[in-house]
């Protein structure tokens, strides 16, 4: 098709040319045209998290809040590499019910309708956990307590029925050192019996969502570890010999750059096999990689988290049952960490695939490379 304004230029081969000598030159015209078509074409754009995940089954998502999507450059990056969003903070029971029976859905929804503006998934994060609870939930006694938890499932899930592939229906229920449950106001008011209910609420409100338990600490080869990899399972078995509706473990994998957390992940696919021969999906929720006790230095701290990316997804990506990866936060710009473990010498810390202007950085050649690997 010639441009409009433009005369298309027609080569003639003269048939009185021997016969091989027109072979050479309709392939030299052939050649020239491919060229000139290929220099017209856009370059081949850089692949992306989302696209890479896409190609061997997986999604990647990224969390966000609707703050930092008021930056465009954000906003470009998130849609560009992520297939899914989770929000940050914005489903969370301070932020939907501050007080009782007053729900607020207009910050969540916001975000949903940004995930599907730009064609993306959103999941939801979180049900039932200790944190980031009102103080009037923390003020219940028993019973209304277990009223409270039903009211909100049954409504907060109710209200974006069909439209949430997943929902972390219960966060962190595993003691920090591995003994077992975590003695939370859940556990002490209601019994270990509250992560069933939640569950079979969560599946009533919307029996198409795939419902997650999601935990951190479980990635590492430490001792500490393996005593809290043990008691999830005991916790999973239990679920499963009940009949309780379950269908995926999140792995949060906040992630170290250094000694003071989970650098090598070689009991890591064990695990993972034990999770999935109790038929549950994996699911990583929330991967980071902290790098607040390294030195400053910008190349060594990059090349550090980088290595730490490339030896955990060389851990988990040959796992069949593995769907989905998230990062808790896409830039530098708004990690979760320069608030919650913030570095000794007060720089930002540098743990998520790109760099506070959004720019790639040895960890997404890393993470890209890892994607790309059979
Ligand atoms: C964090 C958010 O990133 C913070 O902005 C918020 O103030 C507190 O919660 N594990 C979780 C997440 O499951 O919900 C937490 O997110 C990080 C730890």
């Amino acid at each position: 098709m010639t441009a409009p304004g433009r005369t298309a230029r027609v080569t003639v081969v003269p048939l009185s040319l021997p016969m091989r000598r027109r072979q050479l030159i309709v392939i030299a015209v052939v050649a020239a045209l491919g060229w000139s078509v290929a220099r017209a074409l856009p370059p081949p754009a850089a692949p992306t998290l989302q696209g890479l995940a896409a190609a061997r089954g997986l999604r990647w998502g990224s969390a966000v809040t609707n703050d930092q999507l008021r930056d465009p450059g954000l906003r470009r990056l998130v849609s560009e590499q992520s297939g899914l969003i989770v929000p940050e903070s914005e489903l969370k029971w301070d932020g939907v019910e501050a007080a009782p029976g007053r729900f607020d859905f207009s910050a969540p929804d916001r975000l949903l309708a940004f995930a599907r503006a730009q064609g993306l998934a959103m999941r939801g994060h979180t049900l039932v956990w200790h944190e980031q609870l009102p103080a009037w939930v923390k003020a219940l006694p028993p019973a209304e307590l277990d009223r409270a938890m039903a009211t909100y499932i049954r409504t907060v899930v109710g209200h974006y029925r069909g439209q949430l592939p997943s929902w972390d229906v219960v966060n962190e229920p595993i003691a920090d050192d591995g003994t077992g449950l975590r003695r939370s106001l859940w556990l002490e008011r209601l019994g270990p019996d509250y992560i069933a209910r939640a569950l079979t609420r969560a599946h009533q409100a919307d029996p198409q969502a795939a419902l997650v338990i999601n935990e951190y600490g479980l990635e590492g080869d430490d001792a500490k570890t393996a005593r809290k990899r043990q008691a999830f399972l005991t916790l999973l078995r239990q679920l499963r010999q009940s009949g309780v509706p379950l269908n995926a473990v999140g792995l949060q994998a906040h992630l170290y750059a250094n000694g003071s957390g989970p650098t090598t992940f070689r009991t890591l696919p064990a695990f993972l096999r034990e999770l999935a021969a109790l038929d549950l999906d994996i699911l990583v929720t929330e991967l980071d990689v902290n790098d607040r006790e390294l030195p400053a230095a910008i190349p060594e701290r990059d090349r550090a988290v980088a290595a730490v990316y490339g030896a955990f997804l060389a851990a988990v990506l040959p796992e069949p049952r593995l769907k989905l990866i998230t990062t808790w936060g896409l830039s530098d710009r708004t990690t979760w960490l320069n608030a919650f473990m913030p570095r000794a010498d007060g720089l930002p810390q540098r743990p998520l695939p790109f760099d506070e202007d959004n720019r790639p950085k040895a960890a997404t050649a890393t993470i890209q490379a890892a994607l790309e690997k059979r």
